[in-house]
């Protein structure tokens, strides 16, 4: 596969108008890779040709690994809690949690997005984009960002809130810290306000990546 056909995956899943960036991998960083690295090549052909959900995620995970200089083994999670270790040591104040790799979950759907961009981008129209990462929510379309919990159970449950406006404003704990309303939440019980979830009924998005297998 040559670096030209790779470029529609490239930049897709470094960041377009449809897929999100990855934190601290640049344009051209993701480039250099590409022109040096046969298994990277390898990798890009299964989003410019007809693939299923398992190829997808398989190959979107080991994209990711190799971007963050991962090397050629191990899964993101791992990585992730090295990263995380590695962090602790060097500076035991404060982990910026946003600068470690993302979860293999996230990735799954991030990749999910990145194969329905290349197709749309080489002309494959027939893709449902709620079968591919996204969800529909309050009648727009949604990046689906993890099937997982933001945290365990007791230390989501630590962050709530008690607001009586409706949670709309940054003075809504949950909101501030970017998560949705809990059923710990004092007033709201993440059914009532503007930062409850509140999916489509029709879309049963959690099972998205699983149905198939
Ligand atoms: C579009 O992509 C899907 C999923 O890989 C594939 O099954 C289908 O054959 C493709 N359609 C066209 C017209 O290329
Ligand atoms: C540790 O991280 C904090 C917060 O980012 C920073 O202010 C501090 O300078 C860092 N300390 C060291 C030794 O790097
Ligand atoms: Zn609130
Ligand atoms: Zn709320």
């Amino acid at each position: 596969m040559s670096v030209c056909e790779c470029l529609l995956f490239l930049h897709a899943f470094t960041g377009c108008d449809t897929t999100s960036r990855v934190y601290g991998i640049g344009k051209a960083t993701a480039l250099k890779l590409l022109r040096h690295n046969i298994e990277f090549q390898d990798v890009c052909k299964c989003f410019i040709t007809s693939a299923s959900k398992e190829e997808v995620i398989q190959h979107g995970e080991r994209a990711m690994i190799m971007l963050i200089g991962g090397g050629s083994t191990g899964n993101l999670d791992t990585l992730r809690f090295q990263r995380f270790n590695a962090k602790v040591t060097a500076n035991t104040t404060c982990v910026q949690v946003h600068t470690l790799p993302p979860t293999s979950a996230a990735t799954v759907f991030h990749s999910l997005r990145v194969y329905l961009q290349c197709q749309v981008w080489i002309g494959n129209t027939s893709l449902q984009a709620d079968e591919w990462g996204w969800q529909m929510k309050n009648g727009m379309y949604v990046p689906i960002k993890t099937n997982l919990p933001a945290a365990p159970e007791q230390i989501l449950n630590v962050v709530r809130c008690n607001c009586k406006t409706n949670c709309d404003s940054k003075r809504c704990t949950c909101r501030k810290n970017g998560l949705e309303c809990s059923y710990s939440c004092g007033t709201c019980r993440g059914i009532s306000c503007t930062n409850s979830i509140q999916i489509d009924e029709s879309v049963d998005d959690m099972t998205i990546y699983t149905e198939k297998s």
